[in-house]
């Protein structure tokens, strides 16, 4: 399974501030799936420099995404991830949100949004060590099983 991991920071992506999450989204996967090759990536909360890491992605079962999903005006995740995307997996988003809300009532700011792109499935994570923790390890029982869906395997 290929993953890429994209931090979507102004801070850290200028190295202002240490990217935690990445490397927390990667240890959880690396840790409980046996046969995995992971990329991180850091970008900064720009149309194109995220477009772009969608792209040198595209080869990657999954791409998550960790940052960008709030409520400010440099937060634009989810819309790139939207419009990048030809088909939309809106039960992936709403598990997150909803499980992420047992958590913390602050997870209905997150707008995080997942779709899928050829055969690459896209997730917006927030952008806390707390809530990528969480949401991949609520994502972990799906993927080997949306892996074989979307390749037209069956069950
Ligand atoms: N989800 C979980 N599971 N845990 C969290 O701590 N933080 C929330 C929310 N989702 C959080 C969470 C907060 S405080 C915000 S503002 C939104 O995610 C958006 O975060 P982002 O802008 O870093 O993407």
């Amino acid at each position: 399974m290929k993953v890429t991991v994209i931090t979507i920071s102004d801070r850290a992506s200028k190295g202002l501030y240490e990217d935690l999450s990445g490397p927390v989204i990667e240890k959880i996967i690396k840790e409980n799936i046996a046969d995995v090759e992971i990329s991180r990536m850091i970008v900064p909360d720009e149309k194109e420099e995220i477009r772009e890491a969608l792209q040198k992605a595209a080869a990657s079962d999954f791409i998550l995404t960790t940052g960008g999903t709030g409520l400010s005006s440099r937060d634009i995740t989810p819309e790139i991830c939207e419009e990048y995307c030809d088909r939309s997996l809106p039960g992936m988003a709403e598990i997150l949100r909803s499980e992420s809300y047992k958590e913390t009532p602050h997870a209905m700011l997150s707008r995080g949004y997942a779709g899928i792109k050829d055969k690459t499935i896209i997730v917006n994570f927030p952008g806390s060590v707390k809530a990528v923790t969480l949401c991949t390890r609520i994502l972990l029982p799906v993927m080997g099983h949306a892996l074989k869906m979307i390749n037209n395997e069956g069950h």
